[in-house]
C-alpha cells in the first residue's frame, strides 16, 4: 500500500468526479475496505426479522459474512461465520432458526453466544473456552441492528445522541419488515453511494420520484415549501429537528448521520404512485405534514422516513465491481399485510426508482472504466456527493500517510 493509491488520490479535484482508477484498481479497493469498511459502523437489518431466540440472518460485506442471531437472554450477537478448527463457514442459508451453530466439517458446535460448547476427539490440553466464534461490537439502536468489525471503534454514541429525538415519533422499534429486496449492482460501491447522494439524476431518470419529491428541485426552489412542512410538522408529532453530521462534518470514522426534512410535492402525501398513503401511520405520528425526511445511518446507508412507511438504503461492496443494495421497507407492526397495505403498492416507487439506478450506475461504471475518461466538474445539485468524495479522498489519504509513518497531528 502507499505509492500507487497515493498517486491515484494526487490527481483529485475537489469538486469534480473521482479519477478512474479508484474504481479499477483492486489495490484501492482492499485499502478502502480495510480502511473504510472493516471500521465503519454498518446497519445490518431490522430487529424485527429475528423475533425468536435462535433466528439469524447472514450479513454479507466484501468476503465477509456474519451471523445476525437472537441469542438466549433476547439481545443480538454478530458472530464471524467462520469456523475456530479450520475456517469452514458454518451457516449457508441467508437466514434460518438454530438452537446451536453447528460446523458440517468437523462437528465443532458453538451456542448462540459463540461460544463453543463441543469439539470430537481433540487433545487433553485442549481449551475450549480460547476458541468461541469471533463476536462483533453490535448496537440496536430504534430497532436497527448495527455492527462494526473493528476492535475498538468510533463510539456509536454519536448517532444515537442525534437521531434519537428526531426519530422518536417515528417509533421504528415498533416497526416490521414488509418487504426486503436486494438489488446487485455490476459496478464499484462508490458509484453507487455517489449515485444515492445526488438528485440531480432525478429529474431525468426517476419521473415517478420527481412528480411528489422536492429533493428534485434545486434547493432555492423548494426552500419556502420547507418552511412550510416545519411548521406543520409539529402538529401531526414530529419535530422540527434538522440534522447533517456527515462525512467530515462527523466527527469519526464510520458514524454519519443525518435527519433532513424536505417538501413532498402536489399535495402528496407520502411516496407511493399517487402520493395517497400506502400503509398506517407510524408510530407517534397523527398525520400528514407533507414532508419526507431522508436518513443518514453511517456511510453506507441511508433511509427515506415518511409517515405510513420507512425504506432504508443498504449499500455492501461484494466485489471490486460488484455492489449489493439491500432495500427494507418498514411499517408499523400491527399493520396486517392484504388489510392495512399492500404489498406492491408500498414497494412500487422503490422499486421502479431502483431499478432504474441500477441501470444508471452501471453505465457509469462502463464509462469511468474507458481509457479516456476524464473526471467532470460537479453541479451545485451535487453537493452532497462532492462531500462524499471530499471525505473519501481525504479518509485514504490518511491511510497511505499512515502507512508510509508519516501520521497526520
Ligand atoms: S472446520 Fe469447522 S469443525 Fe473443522
Ligand atoms: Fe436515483
Amino acid at each position: 500500500m502507499g505509492d500507487t493509491v497515493n498517486e491515484i488520490l494526487s490527481a483529485y479535484q475537489s469538486g469534480h468526479a473521482l479519477p478512474g482508477a479508484l474504481y479499477r484498481d483492486p489495490e484501492v479497493y482492499e485499502t478502502e475496505i480495510r480502511r473504510i469498511v472493516m471500521k465503519s459502523w454498518l446497519y445490518v437489518g431490522h430487529q424485527s426479522q429475528i423475533p425468536n431466540r435462535g433466528d439469524y440472518f447472514l450479513f454479507d460485506v466484501a468476503g465477509e459474512s456474519v451471523i445476525i442471531v437472537r441469542n438466549a437472554d433476547g439481545g443480538i450477537n454478530a458472530l464471524l461465520n467462520v469456523c475456530r478448527h479450520r475456517g469452514s463457514r458454518i451457516c449457508d442459508q441467508p437466514s434460518g432458526h438454530e438452537s446451536r451453530f453447528v460446523c458440517r466439517y468437523h462437528g465443532w458446535t458453538y451456542a448462540l453466544d459463540g461460544s463453543l460448547r463441543a469439539a470430537g476427539h481433540m487433545p487433553d490440553a485442549f481449551d475450549r473456552s480460547r476458541l468461541g466464534l469471533r463476536r462483533l461490537h453490535t448496537r440496536v439502536f430504534m430497532g436497527l441492528v448495527f455492527v462494526t468489525f473493528d476492535g475498538d471503534p468510533a463510539t456509536f454514541d454519536a448517532i444515537e445522541d442525534d437521531l434519537t429525538e428526531p426519530l422518536r415519533p417515528y417509533g421504528l422499534e415498533r416497526t416490521k419488515v414488509a418487504h426486503r429486496q436486494n438489488y446487485p449492482i455490476a459496478s464499484n460501491w462508490k458509484l453507487a453511494v455517489e449515485n444515492y447522494c445526488e438528485c440531480y439524476h432525478c429529474a431525468p431518470a426517476h419521473p415517478e420520484y420527481s412528480v411528489g419529491h422536492g429533493r428534485a428541485l434545486p434547493a432555492d426552489e423548494s426552500a419556502s415549501l420547507l418552511e412550510e412542512v416545519m411548521e406543520r410538522a409539529p402538529a401531526v408529532g414530529l419535530t422540527r429537528h434538522r440534522l447533517r453530521r456527515s462525512w467530515l462534518a462527523s466527527g469519526g470514522l464510520g458514524v454519519d448521520r443525518g435527519f433532513e426534512r424536505y417538501p413532498l410535492l402536489r399535495g402528496h402525501r407520502t411516496g407511493s404512485r399517487d402520493g395517497a398513503p400506502v400503509a398506517p401511520l407510524l408510530g407517534s405520528i397523527t398525520g400528514y405534514d407533507g414532508g419526507a425526511t431522508d436518513l443518514h445511518l453511517g456511510p453506507m446507508s441511508f433511509g427515506l422516513a415518511y409517515c405510513d412507511h420507512v425504506v432504508l438504503y443498504r449499500f455492501t461492496p461484494r466485489a471490486l465491481r460488484s455492489t449489493d443494495c439491500e432495500i427494507t421497507w418498514l411499517v408499523n407492526e400491527s399493520a396486517r399485510e392484504g388489510t392495512d397495505y399492500d404489498r406492491e403498492n408500498l414497494t412500487w416507487l422503490w422499486d421502479v426508482t431502483t431499478i432504474a439506478d441500477k441501470k444508471i450506475i452501471e453505465r457509469n461504471q462502463a464509462g469511468v472504466d474507458s481509457r479516456f475518461y476524464v473526471p467532470g466538474p460537479l453541479s451545485t445539485m451535487e453537493d452532497f456527493t462532492r462531500r462524499f468524495v471530499d471525505w473519501y479522498v481525504a479518509t485514504m489519504r490518511e491511510v497511505a500517510s499512515d502507512a508510509a509513518g508519516s501520521h497526520r497531528p
